[in-house]
C-alpha cells in the first residue's frame, strides 16, 4: 500500500499533507506533517497539482481556499470537526448582528462560511501574537472555541466577546484526569492544548498548539511529560524524542477513556490510496465563497 501511494504521488505530482493527530502510518507516508498553521502555510505555497489532505474537512477547505487552482482531495468527506460544527453559520450571522463595529476573529477550526464572515483567522499557534498586535481598545468577537477564547482573554488582558463552542475531545478532559496522571508520574511536565477547559489549563506547565508542544519538549531538560491533547501527537513526540517518556491522560467521560479524535482517524492508508487513484472525493467550494474566506486567512498568514 505504501509503495502504491508513493508511485501515485509521483505520477500525479501529488503532495500529502497530514495533521499530527492522524494515524501513525498516515503521518509516515505524508510529505509534510504539521499543526494547522504550518499546514495552511504549506498548502498556500505548494506547486504540486494535487493536494491530498489527511486531516479534517475545515483543513482541506482552507487548503482549497488558499490554492484554488489545485485539486484538493480529502480521503473521507465526512471527516468533520465537532468544534467547527459547534458554530453553524446561520446562527453565527445572527450573533454578529449584535456586534456591529467589532473585529471578528475566528479560530481556523470553523467552516468556510464562518471564515467568510471573519476579519482575521487565527490558529492556536499564532492567536496570542495576533491579538497582542491589535490596538488595546479594539472590540473583538472570538469564535468558535470558548476555552481558547478564555485563554486568550486571560493572557492578553482583553475582553473579547466569546462564542460558546468546543471540541468534544479536549473539552471533556477534567482536572481529575490530570491529577491522576500526576499521581502516577509526579516528575512529569504537563503540556496541554489551549482547547482544554480553564480548570485543566490551570494544572498545565506548558500550554500551546501541537507544534508548540513539540518545540517545547525538544527544548526542555525534563525527561517525562503528561500530554494533554489528542493522542496522535505521541507518534511525532516519540519519533523526535526517543529518550523521553510521554503519558496520555485517561478521561472518564461519555466520549470514552482515551483522547481520540475519531474524525482524524477516518484517514487510512486504504482511503488515501483510493483517493489518489480515483482523484475522488474532491473538495469543491463556491468561487465567491472562497474569495470572501481567503481575505481573513491571508491576513493571518501575513501576520504569522
Ligand atoms: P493545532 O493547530 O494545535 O494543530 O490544533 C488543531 C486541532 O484541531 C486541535 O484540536
Ligand atoms: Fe476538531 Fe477536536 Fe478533532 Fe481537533 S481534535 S479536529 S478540534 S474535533
Amino acid at each position: 500500500m505504501k509503495e502504491k501511494i508513493a508511485a501515485l504521488k509521483k505520477s500525479k505530482n501529488a503532495i500529502i499533507l497530514a495533521h499530527y493527530y492522524t494515524r501513525p502510518e498516515v503521518q509516515e507516508i505524508a510529505d509534510f506533517v504539521g499543526d494547522s498553521l504550518a499546514l495552511s502555510q504549506k498548502a498556500a505555497t505548494t506547486d504540486a497539482d494535487i493536494i491530498l489532505f489527511a486531516g479534517v474537512h475545515f483543513m482541506a477547505e482552507t487548503a482549497k481556499i488558499l490554492n484554488p487552482t489545485k485539486k484538493v482531495l480529502i480521503p473521507d468527506l465526512s471527516a468533520g470537526c465537532s468544534l467547527a460544527d459547534s458554530c453553524p453559520d446561520e446562527d453565527f450571522a445572527r450573533f454578529l448582528e449584535k456586534y456591529s463595529g467589532y473585529t471578528v476573529l475566528s479560530y481556523i477550526n470553523c467552516s468556510a462560511r464562518v471564515k467568510a464572515m471573519s476579519d482575521i483567522i487565527v490558529t492556536s499557534g499564532n492567536a496570542l501574537r495576533i491579538v497582542n498586535a491589535l490596538p488595546k481598545d479594539e472590540k473583538i468577537v472570538f469564535a468558535p472555541d470558548l476555552n481558547l477564547g478564555r485563554y486568550i482573554n486571560e493572557k492578553t488582558g482583553r475582553n473579547m466577546v466569546l462564542w460558546d463552542g468546543a471540541c468534544h475531545v479536549h473539552d471533556h478532559i477534567c482536572p481529575a484526569d490530570i491529577e491522576e496522571a500526576k499521581r502516577q508520574h509526579p516528575d512529569a511536565v504537563v503540556i496541554a492544548h489551549p482547547e482544554c477547559p480553564k480548570s485543566v489549563l490551570a494544572l498545565a506547565d506548558v500550554i500551546g498548539s501541537t507544534a508548540a508542544m513539540l518545540k517545547d519538549v525538544a527544548a526542555s531538560d525534563a525527561t517525562e511529560f503528561i500530554v494533554v491533547t489528542e493522542e496522535g501527537i505521541m507518534h511525532e513526540l516519540l519519533k523526535r524524542n526517543p529518550d523521553k517518556k510521554f503519558y496520555t491522560v485517561t478521561p472518564r467521560s461519555e466520549h470514552g477513556d482515551c483522547v481520540n479524535c475519531q474524525y482524524m482517524k477516518q484517514n487510512t492508508l486504504e482511503n488515501i490510496c483510493r483517493a489518489l487513484e480515483t482523484e475522488q472525493p474532491e473538495l469543491l467550494l463556491d468561487a465567491a465563497l472562497m474569495d470572501r474566506a481567503r481575505r481573513p486567512i491571508e491576513k493571518m498568514l501575513s501576520l504569522s
